[in-house]
């Protein structure tokens, strides 16, 4: 697929109005997206677990309306939001090409999230592409293409990544489960820069309901925004060889998830982790993400995992919270070990208990 493959080319408009909605998760990248090219292109190819409960649900009303350019209207949990507006504007922005019926009708998008507001939880991923399935759907009811089809279709799902990336990288990786790759790469075949793919190799049962439990250690919003992160890898000293380590950790990851082989699997999970936070700790300007309290945790989990031969590892996004992954077979001995000793590092004692999902669903 191109990108001119999802340009919607002729529409039917005698579509008056209509309710759509989406439930969308977010994910948890294992390898790492950090750095992109124009248009959302990813500098690197990653992975990552969709997540199950942590979730963006979005319904989108529209009705016709007459006159040009894009008519929206936000509302976060019942409330007009206005804080949402401007990135879902330059969202229909890079989009309008590929959806020309978004000036054609008035949008009432009604959003909320399973998980607190205030969690310093990215929303981006989920949100972006609850938001992008909603929009496929609507095009699924005003298309004379025959490749538009059912939300089960492979186009529908393949468009529905495609525009969420345009939104926010990551989103593109939140329409499937339970592992999504974005980023063409040499090991996963029909791997794409333009959208993400189910990965369909060999996944042990090692891996069936792995958890996710997400330490917040600081909910506050984000001391560097996602755009400016990126920009970070422009010119960075250490970039050609963090996107080729990128590309040699997925290798290895598919072995790995082939094999079920924890120890390696925990060893490509932490290094990339600890990688995206030292290229933001090298770059210029220069920043550290993390906060004491997730050193605390990270060494508690090393110790942890000495003394119990325990399989927990960690993993980070851009910012303070730990993501703790484990199999679902130490789930009950993990939540003892974080009530005890992890939770005197979250921001009020709170954590969000998730695990591995199938993707997105039309409600
Ligand atoms: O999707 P963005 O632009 O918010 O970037 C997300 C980047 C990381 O979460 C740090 C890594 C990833 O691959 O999800």
């Amino acid at each position: 697929m191109t990108a001119e493959d999802f340009i919607l080319k002729s529409y039917h408009t005698d579509l008056q109005n209509g309710t759509v909605k989406w439930a969308s998760p977010s994910n948890i990248a294992l390898v790492k997206y950090w750095g992109k090219k124009a248009d959302q292109i990813p500098e690197n190819p990653s992975i990552s677990f969709t997540l199950s409960n942590c979730k963006t649900l979005t319904e989108i009303s529209f009705t016709k309306k007459e006159d040009d350019g894009f008519q929206f209207d936000v509302y976060f949990e019942g409330e007009k939001n206005e804080a949402f507006r401007p990135k879902i504007q330059t969202f229909f922005e890079r989009i309008a090409v590929y959806m020309p019926f978004l000036k054609d009708y008035h949008f009432k998008i009604d959003t909320s999230n399973t998980f607190p507001h205030s969690s310093g939880i990215a929303s981006s991923a989920s949100g972006m592409s609850a938001i992008a399935l909603c929009l496929m759907s609507i095009e699924a009811q005003l298309s004379e293409e025959s490749n538009a089809l059912s939300s089960d279709s492979a186009y529908f799902k393949q468009k529905a990544s495609f525009l969420a990336r345009l939104g926010s990288g990551s989103a593109c990786r939140s329409i499937e489960g339970e592992l999504v790759v974005w980023g063409a790469n040499e090991s996963i075949k029909d791997s794409s820069d333009l959208y993400g793919v189910r990965f369909t190799e060999s996944v042990h049962p090692n891996f069936k309901n792995y958890q996710d439990t997400i330490l917040l250690v600081d909910k506050g919003e984000k001391q560097v925004s996602s755009t400016v992160g990126h920009q970070l890898m422009y010119g960075h000293p250490f970039a050609q060889e963090r996107f080729k380590q990128a590309h040699d950790n997925l290798a290895k990851l598919k072995a790995v998830l082939a094999s079920g082989d924890l120890e390696a699997f925990i060893t490509i999970v932490e290094s990339e982790a600890l990688t995206l936070h030292a290229m933001m700790m090298t770059s210029l300007p220069y920043f550290i993400l993390m906060k004491p309290n997730t050193l605390e945790i990270i060494n508690k989990i090393w110790a942890y995992r000495e003394a119990q031969h325990s399989k927990l590892c960690f993993t980070l996004d851009a910012g303070a919270n730990v993501h703790l992954l484990y199999p679902e077979q130490e789930k009950e001995n993990v939540l003892e070990f974080i009530k005890n000793e992890l939770v005197s590092y979250c921001q009020n004692e709170h954590y969000i208990c998730d695990e591995i999902g199938l993707g997105a669903n039309q409600i």
